[in-house]
């Protein structure tokens, strides 16, 4: 049995058109992040580069690509301006203004309104939750981590989260706990290919 073996960007020898990398790491949780310019102004973006990274307490981290000069996104700026983020997570019924929120505008535009999205008001940070989001997740913004950059037009940062709130909205709750296949959460796989959670089974650990 052969496997094919290349290093990173080097996906061509092998005549994958395009770099089949994030396609190897599906699916990915999608984090909505939503925001707040230095003038209030509510950001919206998914984020796919997206996980939990600790339990206790629970912190959480999104990781930004750049603009074309290199300059953060605006999710990225924001959080690290204000300290403030909120991770919405989407479920399938979400997932086409999710994708409405991911288009490129300038600074300073509402995307959640721009999507037709109604937002709440949160419980510790200043970021909107988006109201049809199953979960919110309020996040006070701990740092930013540089990541390793290709070149100075595209710079890759993470940023970290701690998580100080939790919203989950009670019709995807039975017997204590969450009922994920009652909203399908969407995963981001590659090329253009998501899924949606509709099935679960359960394994009790050896010990
Ligand atoms: C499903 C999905 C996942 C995405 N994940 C990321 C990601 O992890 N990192 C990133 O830099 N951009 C990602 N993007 C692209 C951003 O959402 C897009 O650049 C957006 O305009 C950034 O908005 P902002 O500048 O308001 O933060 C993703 C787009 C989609 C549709």
């Amino acid at each position: 049995m052969s496997r094919m073996f290349f290093e990173p960007g080097n996906h061509k020898e092998h005549g994958f058109t395009f770099d089949p990398f994030k396609a190897t790491i599906s699916p990915r949780p999608i984090g909505w992040i939503s925001t707040i310019d230095e003038n209030g102004v509510t950001n919206l973006a998914p984020y796919s580069f997206f996980n939990a990274v600790s339990w206790a307490p629970p912190c959480v981290i999104f990781s930004s690509g750049s603009r074309p000069d290199g300059s953060p996104k605006d999710s990225a700026l924001n959080a690290a301006k204000t300290g403030e983020f909120v991770c919405n997570i989407v479920g399938k019924a979400q997932a086409q203004q999710m994708n409405q929120t991911a288009i490129h505008f300038p600074h300073g535009t509402d995307e959640m309104q721009h999507a037709g999205l109604e937002g709440l008001p949160s419980q510790y940070v200043k970021p909107l939750r988006v109201k049809d989001a199953p979960v919110h997740l309020e996040c006070k913004y701990v740092r930013t981590i540089d990541l390793p950059s290709v070149s100075d037009k595209v710079v890759n940062r993470m940023i970290l989260g701690e998580v100080v709130g939790i919203h989950i909205d009670e019709k995807y709750v039975a017997d204590g706990r969450i009922d994920v296949t009652r909203y399908q959460p969407v995963g981001r796989l590659g090329y253009m290919d998501y899924c949606a959670v509709a099935e679960v089974f359960e394994m009790n650990r050896p010990d």
